[in-house]
């Protein structure tokens, strides 16, 4: 071949400079990123087979995520212990584990948890520890949402979502870390939700619980470094479930719709393994979510001006939809 030949297949400059890019610049980022991976999923492997016979107390189990979750850990061999209000929903999905052909398998105990009546939880905790001693995984997982602006919210119906939300949360969680602490053992999940990063129009009272709760668990998590006690912060973005259906409206009532974002949300079951693998692998901050949600987030962070300027557009949407209605 002759050299002006060779020179034709030889890579242009540009090639030359995507090459020094990718060599220089993109590999020493992806390469540890690659082993870290790698590393956590080895690692999860190892706690996996840890798992059974673990404590693991889930709030709002008695459907959606929290019935979701109850399956996926019954099924790793742990023992469940379901709460909730609904005492005859906990026992039906206590029935349907133990349909499970599971080994090995430890009966799930339902109890009676009403996160909104904060002076009862320390008996519930007490309760809870009767069982077996212990809680090695709690995972806050209960809620209630509103659908409502802000104007037509009334300050009772704030105050209900804050209290199941955040300071249920907090006093269940407060309960329990002293046990944990005294074990050097622990591990804290918190179920929060992308509208815990970023708020969206309509939802001023649940944004600013899971923000709370974003933020308690941060503390937390800086808190218990030292002691062996983990905690995890899960942001979904819409999962089906009935959360929609058990939203309150301004004024207090149910709101009873199933809204067309929940209705085409993740699936319960594969975000419960999700926060499996986040608990294994010790994850502090996850968010789940779909590509729009994720660019939301970051627009939130990164470019604050603009996100204000498509929620102000998103508020006023949902305004005049509104207003047709009535
Ligand atoms: N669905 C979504 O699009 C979505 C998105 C992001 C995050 N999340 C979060 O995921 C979690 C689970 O919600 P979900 O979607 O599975 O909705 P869900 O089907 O309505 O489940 C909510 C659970 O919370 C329990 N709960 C409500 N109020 C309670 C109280 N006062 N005391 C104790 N438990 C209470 C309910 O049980 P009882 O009624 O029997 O008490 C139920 O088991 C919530 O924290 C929610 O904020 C949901």
């Amino acid at each position: 071949m002759k050299l002006h030949e060779m020179e034709k297949c030889a890579p242009s400059s540009d090639w030359n400079v995507l090459y020094w890019v990718i060599g220089t610049i993109l590999m020493p980022i992806a390469l540890p990123l690659a082993l870290i991976n790698i590393w956590q999923r080895f690692r999860a492997q190892n706690y996996r087979n840890q798992l059974p016979g673990k404590v693991v107390l889930i709030t709002g189990a008695s459907s959606g995520l929290g019935e979701s979750l109850a399956h996926v850990f019954y099924r790793a061999g742990c023992k469940v212990i379901l709460a909730a209000r609904r005492v005859q929903e906990l026992e039906r999905v206590k029935k349907d584990l133990l349909a499970l052909d599971v080994q090995p398998a430890y009966p799930p105990t339902v109890l009676a948890l009403d996160l909104s009546e904060l002076n009862s939880i320390p008996q519930f905790a007490k309760r809870v520890l009767e069982v077996y001693n212990q809680v090695d995984i709690l995972i806050n997982n209960g809620g209630i949402s509103v659908r409502a602006d802000v104007v037509s919210t009334a300050v009772d119906v704030d105050l209900k979502v804050m209290i199941v939300n955040y300071f249920g949360t907090v006093a269940l969680t407060k309960a329990l870390l002293p046990s944990m602490i005294k074990r050097k053992n622990g591990h804290i999940c918190f179920i929060s939700s992308v509208q815990g990063k970023f708020a969206i129009p309509q939802r001023a009272a649940y944004s600013a619980s899971k923000h709370a709760m974003q933020a308690f668990a941060d503390s937390l998590r800086a808190e218990m470094a030292n002691k062996n006690i983990y905690v995890s912060c899960v942001s979904p973005s819409y999962i089906r479930t009935q959360l929609s259906m058990n939203a309150l409206t301004g004024a207090g009532s149910s709101y009873g719709k199933m809204d067309e974002t929940t209705a085409k949300g993740m699936s319960p079951d594969k975000l419960a393994e999700r926060i499996l693998q986040c608990i294994l692998r010790k994850e502090p901050d996850v968010i789940v979510s779909d590509l729009q949600a994720k660019i939301a987030y970051y627009l939130r962070h990164i470019l604050p001006s603009a996100y204000f300027w498509i929620m102000a557009k998103r508020a006023l949407k949902l305004e005049r939809a509104e207003k047709k209605k009535d």
